[in-house]
């Protein structure tokens, strides 16, 4: 194992009932490293991620993160080994505020650990903060219901929910979609500053001019498959990338 080397995925397979969704993927990223994850719809980004986020099974293969062998069975076991998901279909509560959903499952508790009360104060506050780091500069108050808040807003408390726990690895799903031009240059400084604070990402985007802005490598999947991992935005095209996507041009970095 490479010494930065912080997660590597062997040979993973995933099938759903009869449906091979993922085929002999091996990828590695290394520690303070943003990875490009690029593919055509149904090529398997979702998939794969899930796996490593433990939302979904693998089939076979194997996942070692910093050198062990690990299982993850369930989302918790990944965030216990440093791996924060912010899933496509974002898993916030439309009822409850921002602040509860930033915190969901993990309240400060006031007072004894089983007749405590949740300390609100101390979620409201850090929502504040962390909401200003987002690039949510109008001043909503951590109170306000999801509900009431726009595409980009919700987005951005995704995202200040998986900064806040200082995770190795923090896994972007889509997380541009449908976000106006401030709102996805929130998201992009975002990705830049979680790498500057020592963290790794891997980064999946439609918008391959979204990618190639962040990203330090780019891997490609089609059909399941991983068929480049070893893309240099700085030495490549965007134009070489939608072929490879498409699979009109094939790379020498091309897996059998
Ligand atoms: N829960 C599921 N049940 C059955 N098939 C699924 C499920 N999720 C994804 N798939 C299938 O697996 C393949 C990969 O999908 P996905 O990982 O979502 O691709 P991507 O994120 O690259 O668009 C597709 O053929 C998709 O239809
Ligand atoms: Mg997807």
């Amino acid at each position: 194992m490479a010494e930065d080397e912080l997660v590597r995925m062997e040979k993973i397979n995933k099938f759903y009932g009869r449906i091979h969704a993922l085929r002999d993927v091996s990828l590695t990223v290394k520690t303070q490293e943003v990875v490009g994850l690029l593919g055509d719809n149904g090529a398997g980004k979702s998939t794969l991620i899930k796996v490593l986020s433990g939302a979904v099974p693998l089939t076979s293969g194997e996942i070692i993160i910093k050198g062990k062998k690990v299982e993850l069975k369930n989302t918790a076991e990944a965030i216990a080994n440093g791996i924060e998901t912010i899933f496509q279909d974002s898993a916030l509560v439309p009822q409850l505020s921002i602040a509860r959903n930033l915190f969901l499952g993990r309240e400060p508790i006031k007072g004894s650990r089983f007749f405590g009360r949740l300390d609100q104060s101390a979620m409201n506050a850090s929502a504040r903060d962390l909401l200003k780091r987002v690039g949510i500069t109008k001043d909503i108050p951590p109170e306000t219901a999801i509900a009431a808040l726009s595409g980009g807003e919700r987005q951005a408390v995704a995202i200040a929910r998986a900064m806040q726990f200082d995770s190795d690895l923090i896994i972007l799903d889509e997380p541009t979609n449908n976000l106006g031009v401030a709102e996805t240059q929130g998201v992009l400084r975002f990705v830049r500053e979680a790498r500057d604070t020592g963290h790794s990402c891997i980064f999946i985007a439609h918008n391959i001019h979204h990618v190639f802005q962040v990203v330090d490598r780019i891997i490609v999947m089609r059909g399941g498959r991983v068929v480049a991992d070893d893309i240099d935005p700085k030495k490549t095209t965007i134009a070489q990338v939608e072929r490879i996507i498409t699979g009109e041009e094939m790379l020498n970095a091309i897996k059998g």
